[in-house]
């Protein structure tokens, strides 16, 4: 009797500790990852959580995914706070406001919570690990050398005229996509070639609140009737717009001036956002950047196995972003340009977008 119940005891003490193995193993594989986004009003910003959600989980990951309202800066703040509070061990933020994180990451490096900056750096804070964003300066690039090239400002004699437009003055991107724009164009703006009637060239006159489609259609329509552009009334030959939601805002007040296709100036974007491919399609956008979200995504989740494991983050770049204390380890992802010509084969063969999603009713 006494060795049966030794025996039995045995039992019972080893079946207990797989049974607290088996939960531990199943614990660790529960990691939390947070990441919280800026707004669900622009499309990129819905498939960027969407396509890093599906990435996560299939990793194993459990996925706490939010939107802040609006580019809401408050509610952003109280969704990482709680993040933070729930144990999260990796917190990929998108922020609405570089320089608003600074506070509420406080927490997230007191707890060991490692941050990945994705697409647009968060700025004054040693809480950020690393940066994930396509090559921000060469989207810059690509759109001026557009510019350049369409208008053949190093073979005609001009003068040619442009207005410029970029994004949201709390993003940091802004610096490098007007930064790389501005470093192709402004030699032929200050020998005269191209001519900005509005003498708006400065990034803080040419920014657009929360990269916000209506402030920039108002903005287009000011420039128009003050300086009267028109097809009939003074030339416009271009028009320099950092990304497709600030495009399509300057595309609207273009239309309703009675540019159409055929006459409408070069008109430059970002994004592929489905409206603004439209556009293209139409004549009343000229180009944008595709950004292949899933690129993005499925770099990150490569950068959450990595800090989650403990093994080296592969990075490509330790020089371009300082967020104000000190350089942050990057991973720049490539921008490739897409116009009319191209993309049936960058969005629809590639299964971006389904072919109906860029019917034109
Ligand atoms: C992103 C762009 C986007 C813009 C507006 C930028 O930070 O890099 O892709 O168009 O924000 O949401």
């Amino acid at each position: 009797m006494k060795k049966f119940l030794c025996v039995l005891l045995i039992v019972l003490l080893a079946t207990s500790a797989m049974f607290a193995a088996g939960t531990a193993e199943a614990g660790a594989k529960v990691t939390k990852i947070g990441v919280s986004m800026p707004t669900q009003s622009l499309q990129r910003w819905n498939q960027d959580g969407a396509n890093m959600k599906a990435m996560l989980e299939e990793a194993g990951y459990k996925v706490d995914l939010q939107y802040a309202g609006d580019n809401d800066i408050p509610t952003q703040v109280a969704q990482i706070e709680n993040m933070i509070a729930f144990d999260c061990k990796v917190l990929v933020i998108a922020a609405i406001d570089g320089s608003a994180l600074t506070e509420v990451l406080k927490s997230a490096k007191e707890k060991g919570v490692a941050v990945i900056a994705y697409d647009r750096l968060i700025m004054n804070s040693n809480a950020v690990s690393y940066y994930a964003t396509f090559d921000n300066f060469k989207v810059g690039t690509i759109q001026g050398t557009y510019i350049r090239d369409t208008l053949k400002l190093d073979t005609e004699k001009g003068p040619f005229y442009i207005e410029l437009f970029t994004g949201s003055p709390d993003d940091n991107n802004i610096n490098f996509f007007f930064g790389g724009a501005m470093s192709i164009l402004e030699p032929y703006i200050k020998s005269g070639k191209l001519v900005v009637r509005s003498g708006q060239t400065s990034k803080a006159q040419a920014a657009t609140p929360n990269w916000s489609t209506e402030e920039a259609q108002k903005r287009m329509e000011t420039l128009i009737t003050t300086y009267n552009y028109g097809p009939k009334a003074n030339r416009l030959d271009a028009v320099y717009s950092s990304n497709d939601s600030v495009a399509q805002g300057i595309t609207n007040a273009l239309v309703a001036a009675g540019y159409g296709k055929g006459n409408f100036p070069i008109l430059t974007g970002q994004d592929c956002d489905k409206p603004s491919v439209k556009n293209m399609i139409m004549g009343i956008q000229s180009m944008s950047i595709f950004k292949d979200t899933r690129t993005l995504a499925s770099k990150v989740v490569d950068m959450v196995n990595a800090i989650v494991k403990g093994t080296p983050v592969d990075i490509n770049d330790n020089k371009t972003y300082d967020n104000g204390t000190g350089i942050i380890p990057s991973f720049l992802c490539e921008p490739v340009f897409a116009t009319v010509d191209n993309y049936k084969t960058l969005l629809i063969d590639s299964g971006y977008y389904k072919e109906s999603d860029l019917t034109i009713n």
